[in-house]
Parts: C-alpha cells; sequence; structure tokens
C-alpha cells in the first residue's frame, strides 16, 4: 500500500492572482541547451552519513541534502534570467523571509513549465531520493525566485523547515568574490525536525556547533533537500558583484500514502487567492490516490479492518483540508513567527507529523 503510486496532479483550468497567461512567451526552453546535468559528489543521509549518488536504497537512506551539482549550462542561467527579468512584476515582499520573491511563475511561463515537468530533470531528481519524483501539487511553488540583498544584517533566509516535502535551490547569480550567502543546514541531531523547530521557535537559530555549512561552487549549481526534514537557513550576503537571485522548485513522491508533508500555514500567509484552492486540490488528489488503490490494487475480500482503514484516511485527509481553508482549525509556521510570539513557548501544531 504504501509503495502505490498514481500519475501527477496537471495544472488547474483557471489560475490565482489574476496571473494570466503569457502567450507570447520568446524564450523556449531546450533540455539540450539549457541543462548541464551533473552528478553530485555525495548524498548527505538524515542519519548524518555521505552516501553515494544514485542513492540505491530508499528504505535504507533517507536523503537530507544532496553535495551541490551542476544543473544549469551558462546558457540555461543566461535564459532564466531573461525570463526572470521579464516577469519581475510578480514579485512580492516575502514576510519574514526574502526581501522580494516571485511565485506561480508556471501559471505565466511555459518557459518554467517545460522546465520543471522536463523528464531528465525529474529522473535526476528521483536518483537523489530512490523514488518516483514529480513537481510539488501546489503550482505557485513553481517555482520561487527569491531576490537577496547585499550587506544585509539579516540572513539571507531565516532557519526554517519548509512546507513541502522536497527542493531543489539553483542559484543563478555570480557568486564569484561572494562572502556569504552560504546554505545553512542542520547536523544528523536535527534530522529530527520537531527538534530543530523548538530551537528555532525559541532561539530563532540552531547552537553553531549543529550546522554544517554547504557552497554553491558557481551560477547554475544545484542542491537538492528534503526540506521538510532538516532544519536549513541562508547567511547574509555581506559582500557580491550582484544580488543574490535563486530559483527554488519544489518536488514530491507520487505515493498517495505517504506521509504529507505539505503545510498549509505558509501558503495561506503569502499566497493570495491560491491557497485553498491549491491545497483542496492537493489533498483530492491523495485522497483519491488511496481509494484508487482500494477500487484497483486491494486484496481485501474479508479484511474489514485494512477496508475501513483507507476509507478513514481519505476521509481523514479531506475533513483536515476542508477545517484548514475554512479557518477551524490552524497550523504553527514553521520557522520563528514574528507575529506571533506566543509560539516560541506552547507549540501547538495541529499537524501531528510535527
Ligand atoms: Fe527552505
Amino acid at each position: 500500500m504504501e509503495h502505490y503510486e498514481v500519475s501527477p496532479l496537471s495544472l488547474p483550468k483557471s489560475s490565482p492572482n489574476n496571473i494570466k497567461k503569457n502567450l507570447q512567451e520568446d524564450v523556449q526552453f531546450d533540455p539540450k541547451k539549457h541543462l548541464d546535468l551533473t552528478m553530485p559528489m555525495y548524498i548527505k543521509t538524515l542519519d548524518g552519513e555521505n552516501v553515494p549518488f544514485p542513492l540505491k536504497n530508499a528504505a535504507k537512506h533517507n536523503v537530507a541534502f544532496s553535495a551541490p551539482f551542476k544543473v544549469l549550462s551558462a546558457e540555461g542561467v543566461k535564459a532564466f534570467r531573461q525570463v526572470i527579468a521579464q516577469n519581475e512584476d510578480l514579485a512580492q515582499p516575502f514576510k519574514n523571509r526574502q526581501k522580494k520573491a516571485i511565485r506561480g511563475i508556471a501559471y505565466r511561463s511555459k518557459f518554467f513549465c517545460d522546465f520543471t515537468y522536463s523528464p531528465i530533470l525529474l529522473k535526476h531528481l528521483s536518483k537523489c531520493t530512490g523514488k518516483a519524483l514529480a513537481p510539488h501539487n501546489f503550482p505557485m511553488n513553481i517555482s520561487q525566485i527569491n531576490f537577496g540583498e547585499i550587506g544585509s544584517d539579516k540572513g539571507a533566509d531565516v532557519w526554517h523547515i519548509d512546507s513541502v516535502p522536497y527542493v531543489l535551490v539553483i542559484l543563478l547569480s555570480d557568486s564569484a568574490g561572494m562572502i556569504g550567502g552560504q546554505l545553512q543546514v542542520s547536523k544528523a541531531k536535527f534530522g529530527d525536525p520537531k527538534l530543530a523547530l523548538e530551537y528555532i521557535r525559541r532561539d530563532g537559530k540552531l547552537p553553531e556547533d549543529m550546522v554544517n555549512t554547504v557552497n554553491y561552487p558557481a551560477a547554475g549549481y544545484g542542491i537538492f533537500m528534503q526540506g521538510s526534514r532538516i532544519a536549513h537557513a541562508v547567511t547574509p550576503v555581506l559582500q557580491a558583484s550582484e544580488p543574490r537571485l535563486t530559483l527554488v522548485n519544489s518536488y514530491q513522491s507520487l505515493k498517495p500514502f505517504e506521509e504529507d508533508a505539505t503545510l498549509y500555514k505558509v501558503f495561506q500567509t503569502i499566497d493570495g487567492d491560491a491557497a485553498p484552492f491549491e491545497y483542496a486540490r492537493h489533498k483530492a488528489w491523495r485522497a483519491s490516490g488511496q481509494l484508487h488503490y482500494l477500487m484497483k490494487e486491494a486484496k481485501y475480500f474479508g479484511k474489514t479492518e485494512k477496508i475501513a482503514s483507507v476509507l478513514n484516511k481519505a476521509i481523514d485527509e479531506l475533513v483536515y483540508a476542508r477545517d484548514l481553508i475554512t479557518g477551524k482549525i490552524e497550523e504553527d509556521a514553521p520557522y520563528k513567527d514574528t507575529d506571533n510570539e506566543d509560539n516560541t513557548s506552547d507549540i501547538k501544531l495541529v499537524n501531528s507529523k510535527l
């Protein structure tokens, strides 16, 4: 049951926040020209081990993050920057996090959709986890473009845990001579996200001896991470030839019974009118996948308890979604929420997985 996979969710028939599709986009994504995929030197597991890429035994090894690896060619970096510049009007201040960020560019740009759904890229990323991955069910996560600041006394990104299972973060700006802008990730002890969140909510950060630092060698390199399980931050950019620019794409497995690492809270806060429908579609995809298993795969004659268990799972997914989007229940933020300092002493996550 837990290994059962279904087809990915396609994009909805309409767009949120009045984002219009760009029917005249002049740059076309070409994997031969724009991708330059290399193998990461190692995969760091949640246990703190370094194992070789591709990760073969998903039952034994659970990815924390990959070593940086080349994703885009020089021509690819140039093309991405060109398309981002054409869509910069979508950028909004990203509360508590970035100076500004673009979200949901996939609703407008075919270039970004074609990149995200490129089979070559998805196959490569799946090899970091040992299981089939698809783009995350929220199109607003395809893609997020983060615009950094130079010399800011704030971190380029605060300590947090992602609200999606996996992310690929690609550096698009020139890192030659850059001081700062490094990715910090928690060491194995904090592979337990609940423990890491206790520190983050109390202190805003993790103790220094529990932090690994990873550098992006150059523009076009990416780091793949199970950001929902491993706390991370980006150090302030103290010096650089240009502001730090990163592309973040989110991914999930195709297993509808897998623990749901998608948190509604963050998207509810930042995504305008997109979050309720995107979350409902996500939960509908999970529940229907579970019911699909019952209809097409299960051999449950005489197994009433198992039948009830699947029915309950599907019902729980939908009830939880309805209660979240109607405000009956609320999730706590997976970072230090400065709007709600009370949560430093009283952690009440309605989502039991954290
Ligand atoms: Fe993150």
